[in-house]
């Protein structure tokens, strides 16, 4: 079913609906809307303020047309960079659900956050203003952008992030430059510098290698570097059976008070 490096490498496992996986609206107008929705708890400290973003997203990316303008023109030109070979830990995932190994390249916009969830981080960092976002992997900037300008309408903050492919790495640290020097950047992975995560965090992006034993392994370790309540956000839960099952295993875990989804693309808990 995968050939390699044909089409995206987030959307290749449905490429016939893919507005529906990103749970994004299809017409133009409405392309980017996104439908946030409850999936578990009771009335969570985040509920009233993550559902308010179904209603107020519209006058969010109104009111921050220029940036985003700015920001996507950025991605255009690291696209036009043209196919960069992946990192070397994808070599060790047996069975993968989409095509790696040595010779396997992408470009930004095969492996980037959606617009629209990309919209939503920016809105949910300003929202929140947190000491400390995570996010891994930052591949070649994109959603890390979108976190920066989040933080820079906060007006404080920082994003720590992390990326093992040093070569999309320094791509992503000229992208961040472009937004904000609110960020710390690193040219490894985040199992490996856990100490670097300070202050805990309070909002964690975890969009890495997608299978259930590795994301359920790192949400161990962002449990220990995040503060109560923290909020963390798991990327593309329909990548495969196997990553639908990590999420329903995360939903059901004891330490979540709250949890939203967006389509069947984006998860988010609250910690308790
Ligand atoms: C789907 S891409 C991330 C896309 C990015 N968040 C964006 O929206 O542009 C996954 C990235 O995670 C990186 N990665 C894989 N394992 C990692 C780990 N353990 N720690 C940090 N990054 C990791 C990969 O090298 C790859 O660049």
């Amino acid at each position: 079913m995968f050939s390699l490096d044909s089409g995206s490498w987030a959307h290749s496992l449905f490429p016939a609906v893919p507005n529906v996986y990103w749970g994004e609206a299809s017409s133009w107008s409405t392309e980017l809307r996104l439908n946030l929705k409850k999936v578990r708890g009771e009335h969570g400290t985040n509920d009233d303020l993550i559902m308010s973003y179904n209603t107020q997203q519209a006058a969010f990316a109104a009111s921050q047309q220029a940036t985003f303008a700015k920001i996507e023109q950025a991605i255009s030109r690291t696209d036009d960079k043209g196919k960069m070979p992946l990192w070397d830990g994808y070599d060790q995932i047996p069975n993968y659900a989409t095509s790696t190994g040595p010779t396997s390249k992408r470009k930004i916009s095969q492996v980037r956050t959606g617009r629209g969830i990309c919209r939503f981080y920016a809105w949910l960092a300003a929202q929140k203003n947190p000491e400390t976002i995570l996010e891994f992997g930052a591949a070649f900037g994109a959603s890390g952008m979108y976190w920066l300008a989040g933080l820079a309408i906060a007006g404080q903050g920082r994003l720590v992030s992390f990326e093992p492919n040093e070569l999309w790495c320094s791509i992503a640290h000229e992208n961040f430059e472009l937004v904000s020097d609110q960020f710390v950047l690193t040219a490894g992975t985040f199992e490996d510098n856990l100490a670097l995560v300070l202050p805990k965090a309070t909002i964690t992006l975890i969009d890495a290698i997608h299978t259930k034993s590795v994301v359920l392994a790192q949400f161990e370790l962002v449990k220990q570097v995040s503060q109560s309540g923290a909020l963390v956000i798991f990327d593309d839960l329909g990548f495969s059976d196997d990553m639908w099952e990590c999420w329903q295993e995360v939903l059901a875990a004891p330490d979540i008070s709250s949890a939203w989804q967006i389509g069947d693309r984006v998860g988010i808990v609250e910690l308790t």
